[in-house]
């Protein structure tokens, strides 16, 4: 949540920082802003879209070759321009972005305010500008030692970078648990909670680790200390990314071009790991860990969101394929809870971003019960890749839209490869069964293809279901998770109400809801389910709802009883989400595009959640 970005160099800091911001909307959107140097600090802040703020910059002089900015998700007071970040100190000369909460800012506040200090916003960033003032004036600290004895005095999580108008060349940021990158370029500095805003400047590149503080200055000097003042050699990394992976393509949003794009990166995900000729699949991450795995006593996955839906996919794939037994936990839950974890276990963390706040929480919470630490990611490098003892990456590249759709195939993509190698490693898969897995699992992408011509009539389902209020979604075995996946992702988009249920179980609860207005959408792809998925839909008829079915193209008798039907390539039971999916995917982007929704900036949403 809330993404943060600084520039120091000879260019003008300004287009930088909006265009970074820009990049970094997905993060959180209801308020932006930015603080510029020029003699005096120039802040321009804006309720809304980063759009918003450069309308309203329009009013300003930017000139300037320094500055931050901020793009917000609120947490802390409600969206509007005073809430907005940058916030200043008291003297109005130190200005302060932040992504993170400080969970101790009431303490804080009340003592400021004893001392006199008057707050202009409800932010808790606004208190910790105040307080490394207080600190830099009272001991005549620099603004870096200032920041460093803030850091020591506050509870919570946070990247931030601050400047200061009596220091005009220098840039001090700092990381616990947000992520903070930083971009070295010829005679100029980039940050930024991603590096998205850094690489078409850069692509040198150091990833601050927690409780570092980074002190960059105009003369081109870079200083890393820990809070406790130990000095780090930083590890310079270079960026894999390229500037087209961060545009739209000609697609009018991010989320149509990312759907579009599931056949590169489900292809991408498996090149290396998976060959149909020679019949092997061999997921690399698993290497160092493999019998430990491939023997494990349990499989623990957690994740947040889609991830945690992928995760339930990757359930049944290890259980079925690897016999091994696996639990899917909220990364949220888990991280609270007392649960009897121990050396033997293996944890899955599932996670696209590799920057969600609950799922990293839950990771370290397991790490001191001993467990094994594996990770399915997609952002290289993030705090999540870091922090496992072992993973793959999906190799989705960037997903920008809110709404997660690539990233999610990729997940259950790198799940099916590991669900067939810990099974032929441990035996539980006989040798033409694996073979026949791997061919089929190869011939994904393809059929994925063949799934995104249907678009035209998806679109004119879309068109009869836009008008609805509620929607339900069912499946049974494996596509019970799609069904949970496809009504978050028509809820998150389109804001219309949907649930997600295991057919069977409509009938002790959701029943009661269908009638003639009432959609309800059918993943019928798992042949083994079919008979009993065609009784639920006689059921939902009875009572005049109406039926989209999507189903494999050797259907016929879902297809005879379902109002409107989507009939998509066969596949082996076990990968039919990777294609059931993805009808859902397109259903919700042309409901939501119909309904005027703000497709890749949903309401209140962000796609990296690093706020509990
Ligand atoms: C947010 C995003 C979802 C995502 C979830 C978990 O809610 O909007 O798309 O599935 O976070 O994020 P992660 O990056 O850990 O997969």
């Amino acid at each position: 949540m809330c993404g943060i970005v600084a520039y120091l160099g000879e260019k003008q800091a300004y287009p930088i920082l909006i265009e970074g911001l820009q990049r970094l909307e997905y993060r959180g959107y209801d308020s932006a802003g930015v603080t510029l140097v020029n003699g005096k600090l120039v802040t321009i802040k804006k309720k809304g879209k980063v759009r918003e703020l450069a309308e309203e910059a329009k009013k300003f002089d930017t000139s300037s070759t320094i500055g931050i900015g901020h793009t917000r998700w609120a947490t802390h007071g409600e969206p509007n321009d005073a809430n907005a970040h940058p916030q200043l100190s008291a003297s109005g000369k130190i200005a302060l972005v932040h992504n993170g909460i400080i969970e101790n800012h009431t303490i804080l506040k009340a003592l400021l305010e004893k001392h006199g200090h008057k707050f202009t916003s409800d932010t808790d960033t606004e208190i910790l500008a105040h307080l490394i003032e207080v600190y830099k004036d009272l001991d005549d600290l620099s603004l870096e030692d200032a920041v460093m004895k803030a850091m020591n005095k506050i509870v919570g999580a946070y990247a931030i970078a601050v400047i200061d108008v009596d220091d005009p060349d220098k840039i001090v940021a700092a990381r616990k648990q947000s992520p903070l990158v930083v971009g070295i370029g010829e005679n100029e500095f980039l940050l930024a909670s991603d590096a998205s805003p850094i690489v078409s400047y850069t692509k040198k590149v150091v990833y601050l680790n927690d409780d570092e503080i980074v002190t960059v200055t105009r003369d081109g000097g870079m200083v890393i200390k820990t809070v406790s003042n130990q000095l780090i050699d930083p590890t310079v990394e270079e960026l894999d990314l390229d500037i087209e992976e961060l545009e739209k393509g000609g697609y009018e949003h991010f989320m149509h071009k990312e759907i579009h794009q599931q056949v590169d990166t489900v292809s991408d995900c498996m090149r290396g790991r998976l060959n149909a000729n020679e019949g092997w699949v061999h997921v690399g991450g698993l290497r160092e860990y493999n019998n430990k795995i491939a023997h494990a006593p349990r499989i623990i996955i957690a994740g947040c969101g889609t991830s945690w839906h992928s995760g339930l996919i990757g359930e049944y794939l290890i259980e079925e394929l690897a016999r091994i037994p696996v639990e899917v936990e909220y990364a949220s839950e888990l991280r609270y809870r007392n649960p009897i974890i121990n050396e033997s276990d293996v944890v899955i963390a599932i996670s696209q971003s590799g920057e969600t706040i609950d799922t990293l929480a839950a990771l370290q919470h397991v790490k001191e019960k001993g467990a094994l630490i594996y990770g399915i990611v997609n952002v290289v490098g993030s705090s999540i890749a870091r922090f496992t003892d072992a993973g793959s990456y999906i190799h989705a590249g960037p997903e920008i839209g809110v709404a997660s759709t690539k990233a999610f195939t990729g997940q259950v993509t790198l799940l099916a490869m590991m669900a067939l190698h810990l099974g032929h490693e441990n035996g539980a898969l006989s040798e033409s069964e694996y073979r026949h897995l791997v061919s089929e699992l190869a011939q994904i992408p393809e059929k994925i293809g063949r799934v995104l011509e249907l678009e035209e009539q998806i679109k004119y389902i879309a068109a009869e279901m836009k008008d609805a209020n509620n929607a339900l979604y069912l499946g049974r075995g494996v596509n019970f998770p799609v069904a949970l996946e496809g009504a978050l992702k028509l809820k998150e988009i389109s804001y219309i109400h949907a649930e997600g249920y295991p057919a069977a179980e409509m009938k002790h609860g959701p029943i009661a809801l269908i009638d003639e207005n009432m959609p309800v959408v059918f993943i019928a792809t798992n042949q083994s389910a079919n008979e009993k998925i065609l009784s639920n839909i006689q059921e939902v008829k009875a009572r005049k709802g109406r039926v989209i079915a999507i189903v494999d193209e050797n259907d016929k008798e879902i297809s005879a009883l379902s109002d409107f039907t989507i009939k998509i390539p066969a596949t082996a039971e076990p990968f039919t989400p990777l294609l059931s999916s993805i009808p859902l995917q397109l259903l919700s982007y042309h409901i939501a595009v119909m309904r005027g929704c703000d497709v890749d900036m949903p309401r209140n949403l962000a796609k990296s959640v690093t706020v509990e």
